[in-house]
């Protein structure tokens, strides 16, 4: 049986009791398994021969094996082999793991599917979250499949147009706050403290984080049973650094990998606690109070799961790094005309990150990494159209066409 654990003093919790911080001393919470009972259920299972997808690993979900799953199909992404950017880069093998291909367009999916099944499970009829844009548009799909009401708490006027057109078209209740992402998380902690039948789906909630493991076990199925030198990804409010960790160190306990990845997050340099702390070597945070990046989605200055992030880039000796605004938009740019893959501005942070790495001496070019790129581009179109060469407007003329495509000179040349 599965179990709820708090990271700190370890006080257990069942599978079924609603709780998002410890009673005791106030931490978060993780999914433990008795791993004899998992060895168990994966020897008597097929599960390999499932493709690849998050419901692959069911065995490894806190979820009863009766319950039907609310699912849209998420996981399963692409792993691309980028051979023009590592050549460009000077790197042996780069992969990207694309989560941008996942069913709302973000990795929140992986996360949403067994979060919502589980809220099912518990029978709750309403589910809360606050965003930087991702997670409710996430939320509001799954919910609107579940048939569970939803309301999603937003930071008014900072996040990308995509996101807020998918919460409001799958119906989900949108609040604006007139505030910051750490504003909206704080209030919804409140709201579903007080009103107990509403359930919380920010990445807190530890049944999102097993969902979101997934991610490190395709990652390890994609490359034949084998786990890279290095993950680099973008931190926001830091569940997913946590989470594909978990999914790594789960499979090295089951033998089914003999090493582990160095885990490497970067944060937009006007939000960036954890990188700090990395880079300062203190045992904790100093919040930013007023995070500020082009990348919206990961403007956050307090992020909640900071502690298991901090120990995962420890426990694997790994790193953090920070981005500037400039740097990100490079790397989306670079990403985008070297292997045709558009992703939103904060996914593009961890091609940022590995650039920076890879030039400061940090990374070794013989490593084989992967680089997770979190969400869609079409996400956030506002900020590709402002920063890419405007289009050339010209009379509906061949001979006008010609000249902006530069072939007049080329045809003079040919016939003179
Ligand atoms: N990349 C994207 C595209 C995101 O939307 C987020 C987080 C992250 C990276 C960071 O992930 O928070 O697990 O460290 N977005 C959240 C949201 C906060 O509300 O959509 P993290």
């Amino acid at each position: 049986m599965a179990y709820q654990r708090c990271i700190q003093c370890r006080k257990e919790y069942t599978i079924d009791e609603i709780v998002y911080f410890c009673e005791k001393c106030g931490d978060i919470l993780e999914i433990k398994y008795e791993q004899n009972e998992l060895v168990e259920a994966l020897e008597d299972s097929e599960w390999q021969k499932i493709p690849l997808s998050v419901w692959r690993y069911r065995h490894f979900m806190p979820i009863s094996a009766t319950t039907k799953v609310v699912s849209l199909n998420e996981g399963g992404t692409g792993f691309h082999l980028c051979e023009k950017l590592a050549k460009h880069l000077k790197l042996r093998r780069l992969y990207v793991k694309n989560e941008g291909e996942n069913p709302t367009g973000s990795f929140k999916d992986r996360g949403m599917t067994v979060g919502v099944t589980k809220a099912v499970e518990l029978g709750v009829k309403s589910v809360i979250c606050a965003s930087t844009g991702n997670t409710s548009a996430s939320l509001a799909a799954y919910a609107a499949k579940a048939g569970l009401r939803c309301a999603v708490l937003i930071p008014s006027g900072k996040i990308a147009y995509g996101k807020l057109s998918q919460a409001m078209i799958y119906g989900a209740k949108v609040i604006q706050i007139k505030g910051n992402f750490d504003e909206s998380l704080d209030a919804v902690l409140k709201i579903s403290e007080k009103h107990r039948s509403i359930y919380l789906l920010n990445s807190i909630n530890p049944f999102r984080i097993e969902g979101q493991k997934s991610l490190g076990y395709e990652i390890v199925d994609q490359l034949n049973r084998q786990a890279p030198d290095r993950i680099v990804v973008p931190v926001g409010n830091a569940g997913n650094i946590s989470a594909i960790w978990k999914g790594f160190t789960e499979f090295k306990e089951l033998d089914l990998i003999d090493t582990l990845p160095k885990m490497t997050g970067v944060q937009a340099a006007g939000s960036a606690p954890i990188a700090q702390a990395i880079k300062n070597g203190s045992e904790t945070i100093v919040p930013v109070l007023t995070p500020e990046t082009v990348a919206t989605a990961i403007r956050i200055g307090a992020p909640v799961s900071w502690k298991k992030a901090m120990n995962a880039i420890r426990e694997s000796s790994g790193t953090a790094e920070t981005v500037t605004d400039e740097e990100i938009l490079n790397a989306q740019k670079v990403l985008a005309r070297t292997e045709g893959l558009f992703v939103e501005p904060a996914s593009a942070s961890s091609i940022a990150g590995l650039i920076k790495l890879v030039e400061n001496g940090v990374i070794d070019r013989d490593e084989r990494i992967v680089c997770v790129t979190t969400g869609h581009g079409l996400k956030d179109p506002d900020t590709a159209v402002k920063m890419s060469e405007k289009p050339v407007e010209v009379n509906a003329e061949i001979s006008a066409i010609e000249e902006a495509l530069g072939l007049k000179k080329e045809i003079a040349i040919m016939t003179g």
